[in-house]
């Protein structure tokens, strides 16, 4: 690269930085100084300076169908990943899922006592990432190919392990392979819905908590499991849910040409509040049956649907369907009103959909919010008042809150 085009690159650098320190992305020096020096192009070749510096995932490798297999992850979410991290000099950290952008930043923040293993299920990505490396000076992570829900136990104990594919569940080797005052990062998918977590030990037990909403390529190999089911219902309608009882095809159909309920709550929340995740969590944990609802604005129109952005929380039984709606609260404000609309049956179901938006906003609203707890050992018996396990492979895994 000629002399023009480093400068361009420093530039397009400390913009982005200068971005993601602006949206609270970036909240440390740390990590700042790591993504001011490394170059992300080097990472992305054959992509404009432009692009490779834009704040968004680049694809690098897709399945037959089109779906991504592999990418350099956007920076926002690399970011946030690196500050829940918290690598510190001198770590030994473990990086599964490769792609050489994020070890690369490892590396920096780790420094020459500290060491980066990388390790990705596909042998092109490691190559690819090898090569991208050597070029970027950091020639000494080491690249393991392998299945990542097994880790690499020979260059264990790391004193971080960072997920960069989407999970669900908690595989034992992560945390077999933690030193005891480690931490993990991953995105898992529960109950539909795709959250960062992260880890720390207490006890025998891993704590996990965060929560920020993030989307992944999905794992391949043996211990992959994707337990999302859609159904289609109506033409541009899709349910979506993860593990729990199916629902009915017909009744699900019978229930949008059904009577159609809305019940407002009286919740009301401020337009930058940012409650739909937590409300979407809460409502994951308390509602025995979950999904999401989906709709095309063409069958919101015919169907008479209000879906939510990113989908709605619904629920079902028999031939009744209900789902989280938003409405303006009052006429001119900036404020907006939580309540469900209901498709079928008597509206018990949107009842007790409503009743449980209430309870979020009477006993959790402004809390700390939920855990995630991890027993490698096996659950103890006792359950919190509120809480959920959730049914996967892998340890046992309980959603509580406070
Ligand atoms: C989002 S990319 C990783 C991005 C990368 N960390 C970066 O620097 O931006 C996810 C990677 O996970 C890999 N992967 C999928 N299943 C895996 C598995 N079971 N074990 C290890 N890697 C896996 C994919 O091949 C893909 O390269």
């Amino acid at each position: 690269m000629d002399l023009d085009a480093d400068v361009t690159a420093a530039a397009l650098r400390a913009a982005l930085v200068k971005g993601l320190q602006h949206s609270g992305r970036i909240t440390s020096a740390p990590v700042a100084a790591a993504f001011e020096a490394v170059g992300r192009h080097l990472f992305v070749p054959g992509v404009p300076l432009e692009d490779a510096y834009r704040d968004d995932v680049v694809f690098t490798k897709r399945d037959v169908d089109g779906s991504p297999l592999s990418s350099v992850s956007a920076p926002w979410l690399v970011a946030t990943m690196l500050e829940r991290l918290e690598a510190r000099p001198g770590d030994r950290v473990l990086e599964i899922g490769s792609g050489g952008y994020n070890a690369a930043l490892l590396r920096h923040l780790v420094g020459a006592g500290g060491s980066v293993t990388s390790q990705d299920i596909d042998p092109e990505v490691i190559g690819r990432a090898g090569r991208c490396l050597a070029a970027a000076g950091c020639g000494d992570v080491r690249l393991v190919t392998g299945d990542g829900t097994l880790g690499v136990p020979d260059g264990a104990p790391f004193d971080r392990v960072e997920v960069t594919v989407q999970a669900t569940s908690v595989a034992p080797a992560w945390l077999e392979q933690l030193a005891g005052d480690g931490r993990l990062v991953v995105p898992l998918r529960l109950r539909g819905m795709g959250r960062l977590l992260t880890f720390t030990r207490e006890g025998d037990d891993w704590v996990g908590g965060g929560w920020d909403q993030c989307g992944f390529v999905r794992m391949r190999g043996p211990g992959a499991v994707d337990p999302v089911v859609t159904a289609r219902p109506a033409e541009g309608v899709r349910l979506r849910w993860d593990g729990g009882p199916p629902p009915h095809g017909e009744a699900l159909a019978a229930a949008l040409s059904g009577v159609r309920r809305e019940v407002w709550t009286g919740v009301t929340v401020g337009p930058s509040e940012g409650t739909r995740p937590v409300v979407d969590l809460w409502l994951a944990t308390v509602l025995e049956v979950f999904g999401r609802l989906h709709a095309t604005a063409d069958a919101q129109a015919r169907v008479g649907l209000r879906t939510l952005p990113g989908g709605s929380p619904a629920t079902w039984s028999g031939d009744s369907l209900a789902y989280l709606a938003m409405r303006p609260a009052g006429s001119g404000g900036s404020r907006f009103e939580y309540g469900v609309v209901a498709h079928g049956g008597d509206g018990t179901v949107a009842g007790e959909f409503a009743r449980q938006l209430r309870s979020w906003d009477r006993d959790q609203r402004g809390g700390p919010g939920p855990v995630l707890r991890v027993y490698p050992q096996g659950a103890p018996d006792v359950r919190p008042a509120v809480g959920r396990v959730l049914e996967r492979p892998g340890p046992p895994m309980l959603l509580t809150w406070p």
